[in-house]
């Protein structure tokens, strides 16, 4: 089980800290997809995006030194898949707002799926790194479920100490 959270670490960093490392220049240069909408929006920058990636394979990478995990093969794989795991989270979650402006809902405003797909993009893209017994069915479900329960913990509490301008 503390495995299974430790494993987390660099997903959860690539995710929230673009929260306070975000700024700048928008991730789609402020350009349009074909439906007239924004590509990603206004809430996806490049520096949320680079320093997320940044801080999230910092943190898995000072994990792969003091624990490194069963879940590959050794410290250096584990390192490197901290970049991936933490590629996919700012990916997934790039994606998510992807889709979020195709069905018209407005950046910053609810959406269930941004909850998970940011895990789901991130297992995806470690997948060639970690061996087979990561992605057992109890292993999954557990990442699934804490984070549709931790997401909106976290984000409310950032919304309280004035990181965020929204709740979720
Ligand atoms: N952020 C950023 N760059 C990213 C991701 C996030 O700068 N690649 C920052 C933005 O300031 C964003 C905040 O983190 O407003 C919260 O992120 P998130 O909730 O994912 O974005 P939303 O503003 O809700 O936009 P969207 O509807 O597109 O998810
Ligand atoms: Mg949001």
């Amino acid at each position: 089980m503390l495995e299974l959270l430790i494993f987390l670490i660099p997903i959860y960093i690539a995710n929230s800290s673009p929260v306070v490392l975000g700024g700048g220049v928008a991730l789609d240069l402020g350009k349009n997809f074909f439906d007239g909408k924004r590509i990603f929006g206004k809430g996806k920058t490049l520096r949320g995006f680079l320093g997320g990636i940044l801080a999230g394979t910092l943190a898995g990478g000072i994990v792969s030194f003091i624990y490194p995990l069963r879940f590959f093969a050794d410290p250096q794989t584990q390192l490197i898949a901290a970049f991936f795991l933490s590629l996919g989270t700012l990916c997934g979650d790039a994606f998510g707002s992807f889709l979020k402006r195709r069905i018209g809902i407005e950046s910053g405003k609810q959406f269930m799926p941004d909850t998970f797909i940011f895990l789901i993009v991130a297992l995806a893209f470690v997948f060639p790194f970690a061996l087979p017994s990561l992605f057992e069915l109890f292993n999954v479900l557990f990442f699934i479920v804490l984070t549709v329960i931790l997401h909106p913990l976290t984000n409310a509490l950032a919304n309280k100490i004035g990181l965020k301008s929204v709740p979720w």
